[in-house]
């Protein structure tokens, strides 16, 4: 079906947003306020809708301003408040400049562009083949004024939501609740995904039903946090990896967010999402506006698996930097797990000759560079070479590994600072911190101030003296401590609680800077692993360092999570060292290998007594990242299997010419079953030969017969190795040409 407008307004105010596939509907109502219709597969805007919102309650339920019959708590709304008849999570509240809570907003007009505006000072999704749609709201009484922004796309299965706030009064408001979106959808059996996990343990999937109600996902240290991603999907009850509807909302913002689902009195189901407004508070002076962060709603009427299709190619097509979207990304060598803090010129340029001889493409100096920096105590914020270490400058020791034919990347912890620092002796009042009270740390570190410019520039300052040397490819962003005594020096008393809203403004207003400045260095967004993990990051660097779980098995969870939303070529990974630095267990090169496969950044992470044990392994791998980095950058992925003990996942190149079949065994036992992969998204007519056997299998087979997996036993009963494995952690990579 060609859809040719994507929004339409009908005469009596019916917004349709629609697509080929998805349709999300509106209303104002006679009272003025915006009744929400339907969010879900395409239905047709023109003609009649059975869906009628009004719903009448008895004895306790409230009508709204007098209006018979006409209660809120049930009625699917745009823009939910609080103080009328509604006492449900709102999206707005506010002591507005009467001292009191009650704001009504009712509907004042509305305009459509032809594309998606970017927002005011934070990340939001790219535009391009988009309509947006803008409803403003006016409080006659408390004179504020808000625009709804919606965009709907043409070829991507996603709503982006957000929104304006202005106070037009000539007194000031405080801001409580400012959320990004409100879905209010019918009563009905669903269930909820969600990502949690702690550090090393990330994105682990959580489901359940959805209980009676509010359930809030939500992160108050400054982080959008490894403890809960912000994410969610609502699914219908039974909805699996192919089939039954998925409603999904993911933010585009990286500090502290709630994402809450409410089942109400009456059943039906709000999903509210935005900055957390839990210590949160805004100070809106007259004249001025605040913008919230975005809101992304997408719709799958193909299972998780259909949505999980459409977050990857929105995410690489409306949120990576363009510049890197289908790039392959370099192999490397990264000192961390090799050297630690023992990083030195000597060291440097010996990992570099021993990456260049594997066939790396990358020498990656992580933490230990700068300024007496020797372990974890001391010296973040003192961006400057440690001359003891590197004699000529970082600098000089990049040129001479750019000279051995590899590219340099370089770690950075902007955001942080040691009170062992030069920085912080010259400047305390730089810290994140309230008055009067000792200061909570971790790792021994604080966190700068980017709420303050002067913060932001020194920081501007520091990293661009680094970059312009012009021999910097990739940088590494981490930033290792939650927030603690949240407050700024630079705040007046009423404004304290809008510290952590600016910290993130600051943060993504260096990155900004940066990023527009040096467009070509790759940037590795990285929180102690996945602890700012987020399309609010993603937006500025094209990877994540997914964990620090650099073990195999304990990164099968994280990755397999992290898919539900995260494409592959987001995600960053490495070959680390035995015994796992994180668990203690031993794996072969084979699965860390194997593993690591499934990320589009991929290397190593060893010291080069460590390599050299293992160096024909090592190269065979390095070959194998290189020459499928392109299709990495690219691919489609499937999860096929994830169960406790076993973990099938299957990747197809952008031009379908490629399939990628990864089978994970856990732990073995006598007498297994035997087990079969039903392979996704092929061309049903075509062959596909098997590489490691040269056999050819029809696709419609691979798909609805499916192909065995490898057998896992004890003892090796049979002769064909593409078929028996053996023993605990067992993997296997399939490769299949289409012919
Ligand atoms: C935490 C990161 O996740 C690690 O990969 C490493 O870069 C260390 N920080 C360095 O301090």
């Amino acid at each position: 079906m060609h859809v040719t407008s994507l929004l339409n307004v009908s005469e009596n105010l019916r917004f349709a947003l629609s697509n080929a596939r998805i349709s999300y509907l509106f209303q104002v109502s006679p009272e003025g306020l915006l009744e929400h219709v339907y969010f879900g597969q395409r239905i047709a805007d023109e003609g009649a809708l059975p869906a009628v919102p009004r719903r009448a309650y008895r004895c306790t339920t409230l009508e709204f301003q007098g209006v018979e019959n006409y209660n809120l708590s049930d009625t699917p709304q745009e823009f939910p408040l609080f103080g009328t008849s509604d006492a449900r999570q709102p999206m707005f509240h506010a002591i507005n400049s009467a001292g009191n809570s009650t704001n009504v907003f009712v509907y004042h007009s509305h305009e459509v562009l032809a594309d998606k505006p970017p927002l005011d000072g934070l990340p939001s999704a790219r535009g391009g083949d988009s309509e947006t749609l803008i409803v403003t709201l006016k409080d006659a009484v408390s004179q504020l004024r808000v625009k709804l922004f919606y965009t709907v796309y043409r070829d991507h299965d996603v709503i982006a939501r957000s929104v304006q706030i202005f106070n037009d009064g000539e007194q000031a408001v405080e801001l409580s609740h400012a959320l990004s979106s409100s879905l209010d959808l019918p009563a009905d059996d669903y269930e909820l995904l969600h990502l949690r996990g702690t550090w090393s343990r990330e994105m682990n999937e959580q489901r359940m039903d959805l209980p009676a109600g509010r359930f809030t996902l939500e992160s108050a240290s400054g982080t959008s946090s490894n403890h809960h991603n912000p994410f969610i999907a609502l699914m219908q009850k039974g909805a699996n990896e192919q089939h039954g509807q998925v409603i999904a909302t993911a933010l585009v913002y990286s500090g502290n967010f709630a994402i809450s689902v409410e089942q109400g009195e009456f059943d039906s189901v709000r999903v509210s999402a935005g900055i957390n407004p839990f210590n949160f508070r805004w100070l809106l002076s007259a004249g001025e506006s605040f913008t919230c962060p975005e809101v992304l709603h997408c719709f799958s009427a193909q299972g998780l698996g259909g949505m999980s299709q459409t977050w990857h190619r929105f995410i690489q097509q409306q949120i990576s930097p363009p510049q890197f979207n289908g790039v392959a990304r370099p192999t490397y060598l990264n000192s961390w797990e090799a050297a630690y803090f023992d990083v030195s010129e000597d060291v440097v340029l010996s990992l570099a000759d021993k990456a260049k001889s594997l066939g790396l493409d990358m020498l990656v100096v992580d933490d230990g560079w700068f300024k007496g920096r020797n372990d974890d105590t001391s010296s973040l914020g003192d961006w400057y070479s440690d001359t003891a270490k590197f004699p000529n400058g970082i600098e000089a020791t990049a040129e001479k590994v750019k000279h051995k034919g590899l590219k340099f990347g370089l770690w950075f912890e902007p955001e942080m600072v040691n009170p062992e620092s030069d920085l912080y002796r010259a400047h305390p009042d730089w810290v994140i911190h309230v008055p009067d009270r000792k200061l909570t740390t971790g790792r021994n570190q604080l966190i700068l101030d980017l709420s303050r410019s002067e913060v932001v520039d020194y920081l501007f300052e520091r990293i661009d003296s680094t970059l312009s040397c012009g021999n910097i490819d990739y940088v590494k962003w981490d930033m290792n401590r939650l927030m603690s005594e949240i407050g700024s020096a630079g705040l007046a008393k009423q404004q304290q609680l809008e510290t952590a809203h600016r910290y993130m403004l600051g943060v993504y207003g260096l990155l900004g800077r940066i990023t527009a400045k040096y467009p070509q260095v790759l940037f590795e967004n990285c929180a102690s692993g996945g602890n700012r993990f987020d399309l609010g990051m993603l937006r500025f660097m094209a990877q994540t360092w997914t964990s620090d779980m650099s073990e195999p098995i304990g990164r099968l969870a994280i990755v397999n999570g992290a898919s539900y939303l995260f494409p592959p070529s987001v995600l960053a990974s490495y070959i680390g060292p035995v015994p796992s630095h994180q668990n203690d267990r031993l794996s072969s090169i084979k699965l860390r290998g194997e593993v690591g496969f499934f990320c589009a950044a991929r290397g190593l992470s060893l010291n080069v007594e460590d390599i050299d044990n293992d160096e024909q392994a090592l190269k065979e791998f390095i070959e194998l990242y290189k020459a499928t980095a392109t299709d990495l950058a690219s691919a489609r992925f499937y999860r096929l299997k994830y169960t406790n003990n076993e973990v099938c996942w299957q990747l197809t190149s952008a031009d379908h010419k490629t399939i990628y079949l990864g089978y994970f065994h856990i732990l073995s036992a006598p007498n297994l079953p035997y087990r079969r992969a039903h392979l996704r998204g092929l061309d049903a007519g075509a062959n596909y030969q098997l590489k490691s056997n040269g056999e050819k299998y029809n696709g419609a087979a691979l798909m609805r017969m499916g192909i065995d997996l490898p057998y896992v036993h004890a003892m090796q009963f049979s002769n064909d190795t593409d078929y028996m494995d053996r023993g605990d952690f067992s993997s296997r990579l399939m490769v299949f040409d289409k012919c």
